[in-house]
């Protein structure tokens, strides 16, 4: 890891998936914050495809649950954010998804620097449309990812990265 001074970096490199949290609330100004600067991610044509449902009701966050084998983490957690992308505001599938990626990773990098953990679940996908209508939201707005959040509850997540220099396919 390259020695740095810069917070970015730093969030970068320190921030792991959180799986396990404390039974603790999250307040809403720290979810207001990562909202926020999730909302600040770049998107094509700055259209900002991602909208975003916040969820602290037992009942909404069990029914969720029930859709992925995450359903620990997901009850664990003391919110959800699940991510959705607006069909309607967007132009272009590809590029619209890239944008909501870099929304959700803003969100995590921002949760990590407030001292909250969070996890990015992707494998609700399966039930996205079933998600989409427990929360009843539109039909226009498809699921991209639930995020929980909440205090983590260790700070034991290892991780690990190929080296960079067997991913760059050309250098000239
Ligand atoms: C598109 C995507 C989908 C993911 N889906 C899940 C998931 O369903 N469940 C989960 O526990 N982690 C999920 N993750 C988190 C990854 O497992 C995790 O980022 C990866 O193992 C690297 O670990 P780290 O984030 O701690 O560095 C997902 C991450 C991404 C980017």
């Amino acid at each position: 890891m390259p020695m740095s001074d810069s917070p970015v970096l730093k969030a970068i490199y320190e921030r792991r998936s959180v799986r396990q949290f404390l039974d603790a609330e999250v307040s809403r100004e720290c979810v207001m914050e990562a909202l926020n600067a999730a909302c600040w991610a770049p998107s094509g044509l700055n259209n900002q495809p991602w909208r975003f449902a916040v969820v602290r009701d037992a009942g909404l966050k069990d029914a969720l649950a029930a859709l992925t084998r995450y359903s620990s983490t997901i009850k664990s957690s003391a919110l959800l954010v699940a991510v959705l992308l607006d069909t309607q505001a967007s132009y272009d599938r590809t590029k619209d998804c890239q944008a909501i990626g870099a929304c959700i990773q803003n969100m995590l990098l921002s949760l990590h620097s407030m001292d909250l953990g969070a996890v990015w679940i992707g494998e609700i996908l399966s039930n996205a449309e079933r998600a989409v209508k427990i929360l009843q939201l539109p039909e226009r707005l498809e699921l991209m990812a639930v995020v929980a959040v909440g205090h983590p509850a260790h700070g034991n997540q290892q991780s690990h990265r190929r080296p960079v220099e067997e991913l760059i396919v050309l250098e000239k």
